[in-house]
């Protein structure tokens, strides 16, 4: 039994601070807090050191890292394979039979799946045959559009071990969504499944994966046979994934890829109705994936490790295939909803599995927190050491009931800051060093460094808040591009403080002197619902496709569980009749465009939108509305009688 962390109001303020008890600091892997100030004094050196400690390279770097602003290398002209890293050196260890992963499936009546290192590494290697017999060559973009099920790390894998990029789409974006990414990234294979469950439905797939296929430069489509529903094969496109398994080599030789290749690209949403290519490369990644792993969530062989984010996010990608695969640790994965049958499902699994290390996002805690205690109690919980979250500030109530209901007191909250962008955690406590603060996320990694600026530039003074910003030499797994769109590269990232300075579009307050940082949300058109990364702009674009539709805006309204909703104002075109069934089909619309993550929480039909006298719609009013604040001058408005008309509809 672990005693309890040790809880100290030694604040000045009376803030609440944790701190690691002398167990944790024991086991963990880091412990002293020189190791900040040892990697600031030559962070070049400290991530070379990290680089070849953690990983296997079939040939050194020439030079550890070169900054051309704004673009900046890793371990230059080293030659590494992601999927050598994470499998075949540990099958030449006593790791060949560990489990690798450990997949629970949704219907209780089926079977877990296990796979050793061994295993994953046999199929992965089919795998790879059989796309390379499907001719993707090194350099090849596929698409990957699939559940939660084994086959999703088996085939990022494939990819890694050819050296061809994969962009992995979430299986809850619509077929639309996946046809635009599919377009971009000019993939000519896309790897999905027949189906998967959800509330125990069967989920029907691959009808949207074949409208994400058409019209694009897709030659295969290799389908998993999960649900065995009957779904419809297209003659020469079309191939089961079984089939070509059975018939697939063995042995494939990973290929030797340079350093700074390109590992994956993901999409993610930015400001514009346009999700961007964010491009990882394979060495810089590898090397972040393994060490913060291994150091946040204090990962020992003896883990079991869930990350319970989608492998279609870059929680999934990092934290729930590369990160621990890296490592020769167990990720478990979970096919389906956190509350099938019943509420409990996580905890079952928990208790099942003997999960230590636990990673959620604060949206999932407040909807867990809002089912009660009772069904925590029913399950033994007492083998989580150590407890995540990611995706959203975190409330300091959902971090207090976490702390207590889930980790049973016993156990830190490393809550990491991060995006799609970097790749892999930034800015967050280490559990041997503490202290963890609800609502704080922490120090930056070692060997990183981040600043908070004012508008102008300047930085900000302790306990004051401004821009989140990183400072050269920048993270190895930062995003080395936009694909195709080095202009948004340049624009997103290096136009607000000129290309010294990663521009985050995340707000952030220094706590302390010792450079805790507290985070606290976007500061662009950039919503998070849920936890899911979502642009006003898509959710716009979306609504105008539709007939009816004139003009419409959309922002993000507070919510209590999933942090931020969408709210749309729409202006219907002349003709239209305003109803309720025209309001849930908008909705609908948005479902079918990009999917049911982005669904707007309400319409708001009008017959104008607040514009200044050049006809810029003023969003800054709408935000007021739906947050219930006051709305301020509206004289320099074009139409301020539209205001009145809108706090009448939203209840202001
Ligand atoms: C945005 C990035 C990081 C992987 C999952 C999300 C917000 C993320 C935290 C945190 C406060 C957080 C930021 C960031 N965010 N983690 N611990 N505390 N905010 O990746 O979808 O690219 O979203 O999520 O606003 O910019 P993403």
């Amino acid at each position: 039994m672990q005693e309890k962390v040790q809880w100290v109001r030694e604040d000045p303020k009376n803030r609440l601070v944790f701190w690691p008890t002398e167990e944790m600091k024991k086991k963990a892997w880091v412990s002293d807090e020189s190791i900040y100030t040892k990697a600031a004094e030559d962070p070049v050196a400290f991530w070379a050191q990290r680089a070849k400690e953690g990983l296997e390279w079939f040939e050194p770097w020439k030079e550890a890292y070169i900054w051309k602003p704004p673009f900046y290398k890793w371990f230059v002209d080293g030659k590494i394979n992601a999927a050598y890293n994470s499998l075949d050196r540990h099958i030449k260890t006593w790791r060949k039979n560990k489990a690798a992963i450990i997949w629970e499936p949704e219907p209780v009546n089926q079977q877990k799946r296990v796979l050793t290192y061994f295993d994953l590494y046999r199929k992965v290697c089919k795998f790879a045959n059989v796309l390379k017999g499907l001719g993707v060559e090194r350099g090849d973009r596929v698409g990957i559009y699939l559940p939660m099920i084994p086959e999703v790390q088996i085939a990022m894998l494939a990819c890694a071990r050819i050296g061809a990029p994969h962009s992995v789409v979430f299986s809850a974006f619509s077929g639309e969504s996946l046809r635009n990414r599919m377009k971009d990234a000019e993939a000519n294979v896309l790897v999905t499944a027949d189906g998967y469950y959800r509330r125990g439905k069967g989920i029907d797939l691959k009808t949207n994966a074949d409208i994400g296929a058409e019209n694009t430069s897709i030659e295969h489509v290799v389908v998993v046979k999960r649900t065995g529903a009957d779904v419809s094969m297209s003659e020469g496109r079309d191939h089961w994934w079984h089939k070509l398994m059975a018939k697939a080599p063995l042995h494939c030789d990973p290929e030797p890829m340079d350093s700074e290749d390109p590992l994956f690209i993901l999409y993610t949403s930015g400001t514009t109705g346009k999700p961007k290519g964010i491009i990882h490369d394979t060495g810089g990644y590898s090397t972040v994936a393994y060490w913060t792993s291994k150091w946040d969530f204090d990962l020992h062989d003896e883990d079991i490790f869930w990350c319970t984010a989608d492998i279609g996010w870059i929680t999934g990608h990092t934290y729930a295939c590369y990160g621990p695969l890296l490592n020769g640790a167990t990720s478990l994965i979970y096919e389906g909803a956190p509350n099938y049958p019943e509420v409990d499902r996580w905890w079952q699994i928990v208790e099942k599995y003997g999960v230590t290390i636990f990673y959620t996002a604060p949206t999932a805690i407040r909807m867990i927190l809002r089912w009660g205690e009772e069904w925590l109690k029913k399950h033994d919980l007492s083998s989580i050491r150590l407890l995540g979250s990611v995706g959203e500030p975190i409330n300091q109530d959902a971090w207090m009931w976490y702390f207590k209901n889930v980790g049973g007191g016993r156990c830190p909250i490393i809550d990491t800051w991060w995006q799609t962008e970097t790749g892999a955690t930034l800015i967050n406590a280490l559990p041997g060093i503490g202290p963890f603060i609800p609502t704080v996320a922490g120090r930056s990694f070692p060997g990183t460094k981040h600043d908070i600026y004012d508008e102008t530039g300047n930085p900000v003074e302790i306990g004051e808040g401004g821009y989140l910003v990183q400072k050269s030499p920048f993270a190895p797994g930062m995003l080395r591009g936009v694909y195709k769109d080095p202009d948004r590269y340049r624009a997103q990232y290096w136009s607000v403080y000129g290309d010294e300075a990663y521009y985050t579009s995340d707000g952030a307050i220094w706590w302390d002197e010792s450079g805790n940082i507290r985070l606290t949300g976007r500061v662009d058109d950039v919503m998070k619902v849920a936890g899911h990364r979502m642009s006003t702009a898509e959710v716009e674009n979306a609504l105008t496709q539709h007939s009816s539709v004139a003009e419409c805006a959309v922002v993000a309204a507070p919510h209590d569980i999933k942090g931020e909703v969408p709210v749309a104002f729409v202006v219907l075109r002349q003709g239209q009749t305003p109803s309720k069934d025209l309001e849930a089909e908008l909705i609908q619309q948005v479902v079918k465009v990009i999917g049911p993550t982005a669904k707007p929480e309400r319409i708001v039909l009008t017959d104008a939108l607040p514009k200044t006298r050049s006809g810029k719609i003023m969003r800054r009013i709408l935000k007021a509305l739906v947050k219930g604040e006051t709305v301020g001058d509206v004289t320099t408005l074009m139409n301020p009688e539209a205001v009145e008309d809108l706090k009448e509809k939203v209840g202001q």
